[in-house]
Parts: structure tokens; sequence; C-alpha cells
């Protein structure tokens, strides 16, 4: 029976229910929401899997160790006890990243540096001579997560966060993560069987993310994961990887259907365009110009309108009182999208009244610092 390691992805705060539920999907085990990702047990190809299809995964993670840290000697003593001689070499370099959560440290840089000098002291023991440190590019990323005293050692399986699927050439302000934006399919039921409308898209996150889903592209198709430059798992995780891509690349499917993108500003339409092209969706997403306030409906196949308006620092002079008539005129405008399900961000609290419909579903979650809730409303249909 293949052995199945423990693994803990991270996930921006409020999707982990939909990571959850990707994991299922992809065979794994055991597995728990908790603050900020989900814990599951994994076989080596299930974890490739997760790597390559997971649309909601930040980071895959694999803890070498936990510990109970008090100050800085604790860190330091903490980390020598990881057998670190069994990931790295002297060739290798490597890195180290901290995050904390109500901890006696304040500076993450503190941290990730006392778990650094032990690394390379323990190395230096056991293997003669250190590895280098690469901040931007390591072979070996560490993850050291410090809550409260509790240490977490771990390997970053993946190197470059997952969100980083390479089809951004070119972004605008605020746009969405893209791990947020497929979180935010998910959550509003999107299976890919429907086409899409985002009519404020600024850089075109939700609906390239939406194509993919559609077209049944892995997110991480064109991506290299650092696991493949590990002695120990790359002899065995390589071929799997090559089957599971090959495997990927065959269920890929066509658009049925166009995905439209609209905007009104001229920056957010040149960026929507730029990454378009490098997601591969030239044929499939229609790019226009337009002002949702004013703009008739699309004449094309209904389906889900998803979108997330701006949040109120950056519509014209009119402050709080100004949001509140967009919103209201906004909401007047998508009262036009016959047979459309809408399905909104709204980062604002003043959003819900002066829209002025009533959803029928509501999911909390946050966009960065920001505390969001995605509003949904079923279609609407006139009599006559
Ligand atoms: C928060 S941004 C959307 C970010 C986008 N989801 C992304 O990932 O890049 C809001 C967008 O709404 C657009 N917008 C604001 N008012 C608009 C209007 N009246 N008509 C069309 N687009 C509008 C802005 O130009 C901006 O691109």
């Amino acid at each position: 029976m293949a052995v199945r390691l423990p693994i803990f992805a991270t996930a921006t705060r409020g999707t982990e229910p939909f990571l959850a539920q990707e994991l299922e999907t992809f065979g794994c085990k055991r597995i728990r929401q908790d603050r900020g990702g989900v814990r599951f047990m994994a076989a080596l190809d299930e974890i490739l899997r997760v790597c390559l299809h997971s649309r909601i995964a930040m980071r895959v993670l694999y803890p070498l160790g936990e510990f109970e840290s008090v100050g800085a000697e604790g860190l330091y003593e903490a980390a020598l006890q990881v057998p670190w001689e069994d990931w790295l070499t002297t060739k290798t370099t490597f890195a180290v990243e901290a995050t904390l959560k109500d901890s006696e440290h304040t500076h993450t840089g503190f941290v990730a540096l006392k778990i650094k000098d032990a690394i390379v002291d323990r190395l230096r023991q056991k293997l003669g001579a250190r590895p280098d440190v690469d901040s931007h590019d390591p072979t070996v990323r560490v993850v050291a997560h410090l809550a409260k005293t509790h240490l977490t050692l771990s390997l970053d399986l993946c190197g470059e966060p997952l969100f980083k699927r390479g089809y951004r050439i070119e972004t605008t302000i605020a746009p969405l993560k893209e791990t947020l934006a497929a979180s935010l399919l998910m959550a509003s039921g999107y299976t890919g069987e429907e086409p899409l409308a985002d009519p404020m898209c600024g850089s075109g996150t939700l609906i390239i993310e939406g194509a993919w889903m559609a077209m049944r592209r892995a997110p991480g198709l064109k991506r290299h994961f650092a696991l493949e430059d590990w002695p120990e798992f790359a002899a065995k995780a390589k071929p799997l990887l090559d089957d599971l891509r090959r495997e990927a690349v065959s269920q890929q499917r066509t658009l049925p259907f166009q995905m439209l993108a609209r905007d009104y500003d001229a920056d957010a339409l040149a960026a929507v365009k730029r990454n378009v092209v490098a997601a591969g969706l030239s044929t499939a997403v229609r790019i226009e110009e337009a002002d949702v306030l004013h703009a008739e409906p699309p004449d094309m196949p209904k389906g889900l309108l998803i979108t997330n308006p701006p949040y109120g620092e950056r519509i014209g002079d009119g402050g709080q009182k100004g949001m509140k008539s967009f919103f209201h005129a906004l909401g007047r405008s998508l009262q036009k999208w016959e047979g459309w399900r809408l399905s909104i961000l709204a980062g604002n609290t003043a959003f819900e009244s002066a829209f002025g419909l009533r959803p029928n579903k509501r999911t909390d979650l946050w966009n960065g610092p920001i505390e969001c809730e995605l509003l949904q409303y079923p279609a609407i249909y006139r009599r006559g």
C-alpha cells in the first residue's frame, strides 16, 4: 500500500472549505480544515495531483517537525533536531520563510534567521560544509510557522506559490488572487457548464479562472514544482508527474461557449487582452469596452455573471455616498440581465441594501485584509 504523508495546504482565509472539497476529489484522506489551510494525508501521486490541479491551494507544505519553542534559543534548538541532511546537500540552495501568530517574536526575519543558523550548523556538522542561501530562487524553501510557542517546520513542495499560474502578464489596480477567484467560482456553484460574464473584469482573473475550469485545464500544467529538483523526491516524482501532465492534457476540452469580459477602463482592457492571450484563451473570451451602468446585456447564451465591483476608494469624489449611488445604479442596471444568475463579491457594507436585490446565498471570505461577502442572486425572469 502506498505510504501516505501528512501534508498541509495553505489557503486564503474563508476558502478552506473549497480547498477541502477539492482535496476529496484528488483522493486525499483524513482531510481537516484549519484556519489558513487544510491538513490531509496523501500518497505521492495524490500530492502531485494537488500541486498540478488545485485551483485553491496557495502552498503545499510537508511538515518535517513540530516543536514547543520559547525564546531565540528555542527556535535554534528545535531546528537543529530536524534531519535537514535528508533534503539538502552542500550544493542545493535554500531559504527560510517565517510566519507568526500570537508569538513572543515580532519579526519574521529574526525567526527565519535563527532557523537558518541551525540548518547551517547541522549541515556543517553532518556534511562537512554548508549550502548557500538564495532568498529569490532557492532549490528548497523551508517554511517556519510559529503560533504562540508551537513551531512547525515544513518544506514547500511547490516553490513559487500556486496562485502564480503564469498568465498574469499585466495587472490592474486591486486584482483578485487567482486562488480567490477560483474559490469564488466554486462558492457560486460554477461547474464549467455555462458561460460566464464579468462586466467589471479588471485584469480578467475571474473570467480566466472560470474558462480554465470549463476547459478542465490544470492550473499548474505549465509550471515547475520545487520537489522536481530534490534528489529524495525527484526520482519517484518525475515519472508520476509526467503521467499526470499527460493525463491532464488528454482531459482538456475546447470551450463549447464563449466567456465575456467587459470593463470601461482602457488600462483594464489592455491588461485583460494580454492576460487572456497568455492564458491561451484568445478565441474563448470576448472582450468589450462597456460601462456596466449603461450597457445593454450581451446577446449570448445566459449563465453566471460574476464580478467584484470597486470597494469604494476609487469611485470619484463622492465617498461612501457616491458608492451607495453607484451600487444602487448597478442593481438597477443588472436587473436587465434577464436569465443570468448573479454572484458579486461585496467588500463594502453599504453594498447589499444599496444594490436592492435579495441574495439567496452568502459566503464570508477575505480578499487580503478586506472582509468580504460573496452575495449570490437567483436569475431574474420577467413575466410576459
Ligand atoms: C476591483 S476591480 C476588478 C478586479 C478584477 N476582478 C481583477 O481580478 O483584476 C473593479 C473594476 O471595475 C471597473 N469598473 C468600475 N466602474 C465601472 C463601470 N461603471 N463600468 C465598467 N467597469 C467599471 C474598474 O475599471 C475595475 O477594473
